[in-house]
């Protein structure tokens, strides 16, 4: 089965709450339990820099947010977790691609636009208070997803510009100097709602109406006693339609307990007593976990191990990545060659495809690298025109090919390995 890398970052800004747990958290934990899925979440500190400059509140956001995972049944042996800022090779790779990325495309990035027209219309500057930072917040996301050759990457509707954005990094990326980087796609969860806040407006805490996911059982009690209804008296029939209240029980109870809520509605229930019910299903969901989180958070050195020990597996695949890409753009060894530029690439350092039948009838192709040492071995192909056409997939997409083709070939020993020798077979062809 071919495996499809899931990726996603969380800014280290705040506090969890019940929105993101229901928007975030609960599904990419379910997600990475998936058979045939890879994950890859992270804190995203350096992104929290941009909005933030008060040092104690990252810190302990950090915390806050690495907990609340974790205690949510996110497996650190199953994903990859990690810290953006334990991961040097990121900002490395923020340069390499804002080293292709036009400026005029980050002029039309939504946040930075939003902050010129606040300030056209206020009559200042365009670009007062803006910094380079919020500026070059795509190119620092699009590293983070291009360093792992995402696949996937589940975001609110608010970030899809940011992975269009990415896509175009690879593309140029590519283009210039081989077939290096996979081209993200979006993944937006069209099932789970966006849950209301206090006020019946999305929760979020720049309207201040959350609900803090590991808040007590009193506290979440005095905050459900505050989520907005109508007038109605008990006894009146009620609208589930725009009652936040029923749209946040929705989003935690079964299809069964939503209907018999719905017709408690209809039958005019107290709000009192709807109030009830909705504290008691969500305490039933949370409450197992308060116990984990309390723990994590006042064991900070158990936290900081595993994110330690997410950067290790993170950092195996991207130390040796970004080396490929140094050499791809050519911050190299002086003495490590070829030195000519793409074109000039001697043809005899070169790995090479070979095409051949065996005794079975069946046709194979393997990849070789100068020195003869197999670097990939097709299986058991039926007709020649397929194994070309393979042959030829992987030579004028690369890396992006290796994915597709990933069920006609025999496991990859040395994967780094066969990147370079297609980025250098790609480069060599144009
Ligand atoms: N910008 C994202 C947000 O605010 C967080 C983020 C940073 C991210 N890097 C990422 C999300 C990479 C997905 C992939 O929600």
């Amino acid at each position: 089965m071919t495996t499809t890398r899931f990726l996603t970052g969380i800014t280290t800004s705040g506090t969890p709450h019940l929105g993101n747990y229901v928007g975030s958290i609960r599904p990419a934990v379910r997600a990475s339990r998936t058979p045939g899925v890879e994950s890859y979440y992270f804190l995203a500190d350096y992104h929290a820099l941009i909005k933030i400059d008060d040092p104690a509140r990252i810190q302990r956001s950090t915390l806050e947010i690495a907990a609340s995972w974790l205690a949510a049944g996110l497996d650190p042996q199953r994903v990859t977790f990690y810290r953006q800022s334990d991961v040097p090779e990121i900002p490395e790779l923020t340069w390499f691609l804002t080293c292709v990325t036009g400026k005029g495309v980050l002029n039309r990035a939504h946040a930075y636009k939003a902050s010129v027209d606040k300030n056209t219309a206020a009559g200042v500057d365009p670009d007062s208070d803006v910094t380079a930072g919020l500026f070059m917040y795509p190119v620092l996301m699009g590293a983070d997803i291009l360093m792992f050759n995402a696949h996937k990457v589940p975001v609110g509707r608010d970030q899809i510009q940011h992975i269009e954005m990415a896509r175009d990094m690879a593309s140029s990326f590519n283009h210039r100097y081989g077939a290096h980087f996979v081209l993200p796609e979006a993944v937006i969860e069209e099932s789970v709602a966006t849950l209301p806040g206090l006020d019946g407006r999305k929760m979020s805490k720049s309207y201040d109406n959350t609900i803090p996911l590991f808040a007590s059982r009193e506290q979440l009690k005095k905050l459900i006693a505050g989520i907005v209804t109508d007038s109605r008296a008990p006894g009146e029939p009620k609208e589930t339609e725009g009652s936040a209240l029923f749209q946040i029980y929705q989003a935690f109870a079964t299809a069964e307990e939503t209907e018999n809520l719905r017709q408690a509605y209809a039958k005019g229930i107290a709000w009192g007593d709807a109030k009830q019910i909705l504290l008691d299903r969500i305490d039933e969901e949370i409450a197992p976990m308060r116990a984990r989180y309390q723990h994590l958070m006042d064991n900070p050195a158990e936290v900081e191990a595993l994110l330690l020990a997410g950067a290790q597996k993170a950092r195996a695949i991207a130390t040796p990545f970004m080396a490929n890409l140094r050499h791809a753009v050519g911050l190299r060894a002086l003495t490590a060659g070829p030195t000519q530029g793409k074109a000039k690439a001697a043809k005899s350092s070169l790995a090479s495809f070979k095409q051949y039948r065996e005794k079975d009838g069946k046709f194979y192709f393997k990849l070789t690298d100068a020195r003869g040492a197999v670097l990939l071995q097709s299986l058991a192909i039926d007709s020649p025109q397929l194994a070309g056409k393979t042959i030829a997939r992987l030579q004028t997409e690369g890396v992006v090919a290796l994915e597709a083709v990933q069920e006609q070939l025999e496991p990859i020993a040395d994967r780094e390995a066969v990147l370079q020798a297609l980025a250098e077979l790609k480069a060599a062809a144009s």
